[in-house]
């Protein structure tokens, strides 16, 4: 059983803890759809103020939905679209503080009103991207954005086998 509670206010020392607890969960395990559903599990039971925490992943150039807590969610995402698809796009992150004033924006949960986008990059290609949404506007800030950044250089490099290789294999069959 893994046990970690993250419950202290200091927001730099709760990424540090996520951070260090995302590591020893995904530690030497070559699957990415485990490594990616334990994380968003920490995420979404460690972040306050979250109604989705997960990943959607780049499948030959489109994102698609992968592990993740909350409410189903939009399965397809092109490059370009939303908050997600202009991470994908841009490699940059993406730290929404109101949603509705985002040009494209998805609502895949209406309660979502701010969001927090990652992208993990690993060889120079986009490989997934970290999305966070929160029902409170301006819930994401410059701590968490540098908390999630620190995760997905962690995780960049954890996600290769069983994501886009997984996708290869059903291809073929
Ligand atoms: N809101 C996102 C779509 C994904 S859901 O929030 C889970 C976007 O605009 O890309």
């Amino acid at each position: 059983m893994y046990d970690f509670k993250i419950d202290t206010a200091d927001k730099a020392e709760a990424w540090r803890q996520i951070v260090a607890a995302a590591d020893s969960l995904t530690q030497g395990e070559p699957d990415a759809v485990a490594n990616m559903a334990n994380v968003a599990a920490l995420l979404f039971e460690s972040l306050a103020e979250l109604n989705w925490a997960g990943f959607y992943r780049n499948v030959y150039g489109e994102l698609v939905l992968g592990p993740f807590q909350g409410r189903a969610a939009c399965i397809r995402i092109p490059f370009g679209k939303g908050v997600c698809g202009a991470a994908a796009a841009t490699l940059e992150p993406q730290l929404v503080d109101d949603v509705d004033a985002f040009p494209g924006h998805i609502a895949c949960d209406s309660a979502s009103r701010s969001e927090l986008v990652v992208p993990l990059v690993h060889g120079g290609e986009l490989v997934a991207v970290i999305d966070l949404d929160s029902p409170r506007k301006g819930r994401f800030d410059a701590g968490d954005l540098a908390g999630c950044l620190e995760l997905a250089r962690l995780l960049a490099p954890r996600l290769g086998a069983g994501s886009n290789a997984s996708s290869e294999a059903l291809k073929m069959s």
